[in-house]
């Protein structure tokens, strides 16, 4: 008591103005003992100031006074207010419990309806912002299915104009004879299908894709590059769909396990929920299903994951030209995609796409040639070409760019042979052993080879005719397999693409 009398306020200033004539002394429990003599010097409890010690008295602790402050309870042998003071003193410091106790309550009361208020307003814009974030996410799908497209304004800057035709116009452009069907599944007059547009490389696939789309400014349409990764294909479709697989969710903040810890496929999932959300909406507002296009599809990989994909894509393909709410367009170069598809196949429709007949290959190429070289070739200079080079459009564009076409249809026509060389050619008799599995490979590509020219003589009409130009002869995929005795060969045959 006397240790905590010792650090109050009045004590210090009783130091100061009363120095005792003694050394610094010890405090006991009786009060201050002399350090010379060992006797114990009792405090001066009276109160010096106005209000101290006298009952009804005023004045608080921090007055300035003189001996102990009002906490010190006094020593027995020291006391000098008597017993009713104790009484006096006992009731103010019980009242004083009382009333702490209650300021303590009434405290926690307030903190925790404090706490309480908070934590509603909190949970309360919480769920405001977890709704209307739903809302924004299938808004904003819902708008990328609104006129204009991405994929059409890039395919428009790459040629240098408005439009994807290229030229801008509608002179250089050939109309295939696949366009119609084309044009009818991109503006999603077709139900209960899906579709798979098959053709060679350079054929002119994704250009009768864009043509259609531009026809109708891209409404009611997304369209994406298929990509061997899974996380790319799912970053692409995002972007196709204007979703964003809940990254930009202030939410996930405040999760432990977070939207994002998932795979690529779970997030396509996600993303396809979304889309029949929106789907299903625009069906009942216009009675039209939304078109969805996986552009070369032949790029996903032939293993489990590419499979997993192209499983998934499937499903919901056959799902939603069942309900009539989403016409898939799947478009690949490689009949390897095909081959995957018609295992689940029930809805789907093959649309092949076939380089051009002569009368329409001469006709492209004219035209070309009218944009790039104007008045420079006569009749047969474009029948010369299209001898060399065939309808394949992607040649002859190539061709009809250049000033001498004849010597780049050469040059095309070397880079293939040598491009089959390269990855069929035979190694010869001194081949090492390690090469084995090659030499199959090779082998085998080079029997079909000489199988289809030995059925040259065959073809009706020769292969060659003035009027309907070529005829290569053609076997079907079984009886391929069978001349080369080999069934897997011809997939890695269509894929180099030989
Ligand atoms: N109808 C057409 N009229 C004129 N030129 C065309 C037409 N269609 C395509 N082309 C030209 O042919 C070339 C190849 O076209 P495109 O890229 O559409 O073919 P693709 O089959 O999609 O090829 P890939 O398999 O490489 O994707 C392009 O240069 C394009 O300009
Ligand atoms: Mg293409």
């Amino acid at each position: 008591m006397a240790a905590r009398a010792s650090r109050t306020p009045s004590l210090r200033l009783c130091r100061v103005f009363c120095p005792p004539p003694w050394p610094a002394a010890h405090s006991t429990k009786q009060g201050l003992s002399h350090p010379i003599k060992g006797t114990t010097v009792p405090f001066v409890h009276r109160r010096f100031q106005s209000g101290h010690g006298t009952p009804g008295g005023t004045g608080g602790g921090n007055d300035y006074q003189l001996g102990p402050s009002q906490e010190v309870q006094p020593q027995p042998n020291t006391q000098s207010w008597g017993e009713s003071g104790q009484h006096e003193e006992d009731f103010r410091s019980h009242n004083k419990q009382r009333h702490d106790w209650r300021q303590t309550a009434y405290r926690m009361l307030e903190s925790a309806a404090t706490t309480g208020a908070s934590l509603a307003i909190l949970g309360l814009a919480g769920f405001g912002y977890h709704k209307y974030y739903k809302n924004v996410v299938l808004q904003k799908i819902n708008n990328a299915f609104e006129p204009g497209d991405p994929v059409l304004e890039l395919a428009a800057a790459g040629r240098g104009s408005t439009s994807v035709v290229p030229g801008g116009t509608e002179k250089e452009w050939i109309v295939r004879p696949e366009q119609d069907k084309i044009d009818k599944v991109v503006a999603g007059e077709t139900n209960g299908h899906y579709y798979l547009l098959l053709g060679e490389k350079g054929c002119g696939k994704t250009s009768m894709i864009l043509d259609a789309m531009q026809k109708v400014d891209g409404l009611g349409i997304a369209m994406m590059e298929c990509h061997a990764d899974l996380e790319i294909f799912r970053i692409r479709l995002g972007k196709a769909l204007d979703f964003e697989f809940h990254e930009d969710y202030i939410g996930s903040l405040f999760s432990i396990r977070g939207p994002r810890d998932t795979t690529a496929l779970l997030d396509i999932e996600r993303a396809f929920n979304k889309l029949e959300k929106v789907a299903l909406k625009r069906k009942r507002r216009t009675g039209q299903p939304l078109v969805l296009i996986f552009n070369s599809m032949h790029l996903l990989r032939d293993d489990e994951d590419g499979l997993d994909l192209i499983e998934l894509l499937q499903q919901r393909a056959e799902a939603w030209a069942a309900t009539g709410l989403c016409t898939v367009l799947f478009c690949s170069d490689d009949y390897i995609v095909y081959e995957k598809l018609k295992h689940y196949a029930s809805r789907m429709e093959l649309i092949t796409v076939q380089d051009l007949p002569k009368d329409m290959a001469i006709s492209a190429l004219r035209r070309y040639r009218a944009k790039h070289h104007a008045n420079q070739d006569t009749e047969g200079d474009l029948e010369r070409i299209y001898q060399l080079v065939g309808g394949r459009l992607s040649y002859l564009s190539r061709v009809a760019q250049a000033s001498n076409m004849e010597a780049k249809a050469n040059e095309i026509i070397e880079n293939e042979e040598r491009w089959l060389l390269t990855n069929c050619g035979l190694l010869g008799e001194g081949q090492d052993d390690d090469v084995n599995e090659y030499s199959k490979f090779a082998s085998a590509a080079m029997v079909l080879c000489r199988a289809l020219v030995a059925m040259e003589d065959k073809v009706e009409g020769g292969t060659y005719n003035e009027d309907r130009g070529w005829k290569l002869p053609q076997v079907p995929l079984h009886i391929a397999r069978e001349i080369m005795t080999r069934a897997d060969f011809i997939h890695r045959y269509d894929v180099c693409p030989i």
